[in-house]
């Protein structure tokens, strides 16, 4: 296989499944060394990554700056609070800034669609955008990380049931995952939710019935109620959606016996997932943490 080359990572549209294939290659050769733990060579010595992240984060920012790092890059992560963002500095002037500061990677989380796109065009092409969630559109690195995680479970896409169940419609991972899931010729795609969290425009199978949906499924994909993307009056009732679309152990039961469990995360438990389920050995929600750093690592050096 030969080598992936990026430069910007907007989104997984944007990538071809060779593409896809060659980061989930490379990832699986920094976990397969270790260099993921332990460091690899410093092919970015000397390279500047600057997170920008106007959304809160714990994972994405962690694992782009431990990635940066054990790559041999200076790593600076803005803190918008008492950035000059709250002095009311637009966006575009707050990238110029940084970019006059000579930064190599720019990583940037934002509220709106379309963001990293935006700047991808506006500043100068040698520095290298990489999108860490915008809006509801995208999030491609967690995609990559998704699907090295099926991969390392199952072998071959085609013959795969995948159920992405939950809150789909505000949802930029289910988005790219989508995406990246079609680029792989996914066997069967089913979107699993109340009826207004299923966007119409999505493809797959919609079911509005859990247990449906989970029949024989090979992968599960929950994802978080992302209630500060809702209306008031769109925000479910917690228990009720629990009793409606919790991940349970029982319903887990309906889905393949070698069903794996994934979830981008932060987790709600006793919301989208039991604490049972969130703890047991088909769950691979810290699975998919730690690919986040080999995958961060591979995009980076790509
Ligand atoms: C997600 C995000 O921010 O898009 N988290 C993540 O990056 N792992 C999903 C979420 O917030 O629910």
């Amino acid at each position: 296989m030969t080598e992936p080359r990026l430069h910007h990572l907007l989104s997984i549209e944007d990538l071809s499944a060779e593409t896809i294939k060659a980061v989930l290659q490379k990832s699986q050769e920094f976990i397969d060394s270790k260099h993921y733990i332990n460091g690899a060579e410093k092919v970015l010595s000397g390279k500047t990554l600057i997170n920008l992240f106007f959304e809160n984060s714990t994972r994405t920012r962690v694992s782009f700056e431990l990635a940066a790092k054990r790559l041999g890059a200076d790593v600076v992560n803005v803190d918008i609070a008492t950035s000059a963002v709250s002095k009311g500095e637009s966006l575009l002037d707050t990238v110029y800034t940084l970019q006059a500061m000579h930064s190599d990677f720019l990583v940037i989380r934002h509220k709106k669609d379309h963001t990293a796109n935006f700047i991808a065009e506006h500043t100068e092409p040698n520095l290298r955008i990489i999108n860490a969630g915008d809006g509801t559109r995208a999030h491609p690195s967690q995609a990559l990380i998704d699907m090295l995680t099926i991969q390392q479970h199952k072998t071959d896409f085609a013959n795969l049931t995948v159920a992405i169940v939950g809150d789909i419609n505000h949802s930029r991972v289910a988005r790219s995952d989508i995406s990246a899931l079609q680029k792989l010729q996914i066997g069967e795609l089913r979107l699993v939710g109340p009826e207004r969290f299923l966007p119409q425009d999505l493809p797959g199978a919609h079911f509005n019935d859990m247990e449906q949906g989970l029949e024989g499924a090979d992968v599960i994909m929950l994802l978080r109620l992302q209630r500060e993307r809702m209306l008031e009056a769109e925000i479910p009732d917690l228990m009720s959606y629990f009793q409606n679309y919790g991940l349970t152990e029982e319903r887990l039961k309906l889905a393949r016996p070698d069903a794996i469990v994934m979830h981008p995360g932060p987790i709600n438990r006793g919301v989208g997932l039991s604490n049972e389920v969130a703890d047991c050995k088909q769950s691979l929600i810290l699975d998919q943490v730690r690919n986040g750093i080999a995958v961060r690592m591979a995009i980076l050096s790509s």
